[in-house]
């Protein structure tokens, strides 16, 4: 027999997020999956019902769920969604010392039992939560990626095929920054269908678009009213994780550690990362102008604040 082997997917934190990406990990049938809960009986009862789906729906895809980490062993790639979510009026910095604490527990239990592989970070608040992943685990650089490029860029290329009424398939879009109300929609670099975004659409209306992809995760918080969002989430980071395991080389908007790279150094921030089998495999140097560098220096700099709190905090 060859060596071959099902990558073996793990998510931590069974909520909303983490049961939706175990659901299109295994649909997409990227490999095993596991899904642990510090409720241990809903991760495996929810792993359970997903399985019972997988006869229906035709994927082949071992799902486990429970509270013990010894079922990720030798993951390939480890989401960790453990985290509150907010509520409507909160805004994604209010979670810092809580998450704070969550994900790194999380994040030393994953290092343990998978020591080689790719962490993706989704819990908020994401660039912060990014640090703390990586020095709980330990991971080199390449092994911490946070997801929350992918997932801005979603909403904002969902509001421009709306807008122009095309198909969501032809807009190409990505946003740069934190995951916060700094973020940076570049829409200077925007196509549908090969055709810049800036020969479509006036400048007020982009404008109103970039805005409102700004404000989309608050956007849903307060029709939620009990949390926040998931199916676009959980897809984002499960795109990332496909480029992973199946090596496609992707270039996606992500947070990484910065080393010197847009003029930022030992932060985490969002700009467009290609993500293969070692995990992050390259950061494309993008052209900025003195606006869009303006606005991703003041992104990096609400990243700074955290960062710095959570220091404070001693979290
Ligand atoms: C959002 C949260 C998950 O943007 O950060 O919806």
């Amino acid at each position: 027999m060859s060596q071959l082997r099902r990558p073996k997917i793990s998510v931590i934190g069974a909520g909303f997020v983490g049961s939706t990406c175990a659901h299109w990990a295994a649909s997409k049938e990227l490999g095993d999956v596991v899904l642990i809960d510090i409720n241990g009986d809903a991760a495996k009862g929810k792993a359970l019902d997903l399985f019972e789906a997988s006869p229906v729906e035709g994927f082949d895809s071992r799902i486990q769920g429970g509270s013990d980490y010894a079922l990720t062993a030798n993951s390939d790639v480890v989401i960790i969604t453990a985290g509150l979510p907010r509520k409507p009026g909160m805004s994604r910095d209010d979670l810092l010392a809580t998450n704070a604490k969550i994900v790194k527990e999380c994040a030393q239990n994953v290092a343990k039992h998978s020591p080689h592989c790719v962490l993706i970070i989704v819990s908020n608040p994401l660039d912060a939560m990014c640090h703390v992943a990586m020095s709980a685990s330990g991971f080199p650089r390449e092994r911490v990626i946070g997801m929350a490029g992918v997932l801005d860029g979603a909403r904002f290329r969902s509001f421009i095929a709306e807008a122009l009424d095309v198909s969501v398939e032809d807009v190409q879009a990505f946003v740069f920054g934190g995951h916060g109300d700094t973020m940076v929609p570049m829409p200077r670099y925007v196509t549908v269908g090969g055709i810049p975004l800036t020969q479509l659409l006036s400048k007020e209306k982009i404008e109103a678009l970039v805005e409102r992809t700004r404000k989309g995760g608050a956007e849903i918080v307060n029709l939620l009213k009990t949390g926040s969002a998931y199916y676009a989430p959980a897809a984002s980071a499960v795109q990332m994780a496909e480029s992973i395991v199946r090596d496609k080389k992707r270039y996606l908007p992500c947070a990484v550690l910065l080393k010197g790279e847009y003029g930022t150094t030992d932060l985490f921030c969002g700009v467009i990362a290609k993500l293969g089998a070692k995990g992050l495999e390259g950061i494309p140097t993008l052209e900025l102008n003195v606006e869009e560098k303006a606005m991703f220096e003041k992104s990096a700099g609400a990243v700074k604040e955290l960062v710095d709190a959570m220091a404070k905090l001693g979290v």
